[in-house]
């Protein structure tokens, strides 16, 4: 079965609600019924926020959805048609741990706390409304991270140390367009994530912990995934557009 097909069936899937086998390994996959939110284009894609604090730890993700995802995420754009991704979903309890741990090193101390064993809220550092929701919402993330059930590396292929400016936007422009394609077709199935990039200074030992050959392939963020507990997300507050488009000329 082409991709194109595995497309077809998951939208054809998703607009129907039944179930279907899926690939050779489909016995492993569990028989659920997936249902689609049915938000417009427009919705999914102003409504899809980073969830944390609103992530159900409890409830499993099903393989199948994940790899529908996957399949949608794929019709994203690449340089040269390389499609050269590739998408490590971590389940094990050890390794979600392990990557919880290496994560958390990381982003204490890039958040400025030493102690996070006694964090409340007051605890955080001064900022707006926004921000502190935010900070709040990630240091919730950082303490239950090992529990989510679904943990989403997406690699690309090759390393991009010392590469010039073209070769850069070459490869991240042929792995984010599907990273975030992958996020929009979670959020229309009730299922919620976050960028995060924290871990990536552990990017080898994450890499030797689950066999990804780290001279060929380049770990892009990592992704915690889980359904949403309900599934009204609103718009954030952005600035407005005229603070920074510009037309012919920088002035
Ligand atoms: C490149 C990138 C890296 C990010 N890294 C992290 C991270 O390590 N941890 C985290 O909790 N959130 C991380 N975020 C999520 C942002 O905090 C979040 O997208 C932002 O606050 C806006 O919130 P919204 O996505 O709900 O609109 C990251 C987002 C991006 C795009």
């Amino acid at each position: 079965m082409d991709c194109c097909q595995h497309l077809t069936n998951a939208l054809v899937h998703n607009i129907v609600g039944t179930t279907k086998p899926r690939k050779e390994s489909s016995q492993n996959y569990r028989n659920a019924t997936i249902m689609n939110l049915g938000l417009s284009a427009d919705e999914v894609l102003t409504t899809t926020r980073a969830v944390r604090k609103r992530i159900d730890f409890d409830r499993p993700v099903e393989r199948q959805v994940i790899l529908d995802c996957v399949d949608i995420a794929q019709q994203a754009p690449t340089g040269s048609n390389n499609q050269g991704w590739r998408w490590m979903f971590v389940t094990e309890p050890e390794k979600k741990a392990a990557i919880a741990d290496y994560y958390r090193e990381i982003f204490y101390p890039y958040i400025g706390m030493e102690d996070p064993s006694k964090f409340t809220d007051d605890d955080l550092p001064d900022r707006d409304a926004q921000g502190t929701r935010i900070l709040s919402s990630a240091v919730y993330m950082a303490q239950r991270l090992h529990e989510v059930p679904v943990m989403a590396i997406p690699l690309h292929t090759g390393r991009l140390e010392g590469a010039d400016t073209f070769r850069q936007a070459s490869s991240w422009g042929s792995i984010l367009p599907a990273v975030w394609s992958f996020l929009l077709a979670l959020r229309e199935r009730g299922i919620g994530s976050s960028w995060t990039t924290l871990h990536l200074p552990k990017e080898r030992e994450v890499a030797e912990l689950l066999g990804i050959p780290y001279d060929e392939y380049t770990q892009v963020g990592m992704f915690p995934i889980g359904y949403t507990v309900g599934t009204d997300f609103k718009l954030a507050t952005r600035l407005p557009s005229d603070d920074f488009v510009h037309w012919d000329s920088w002035e």
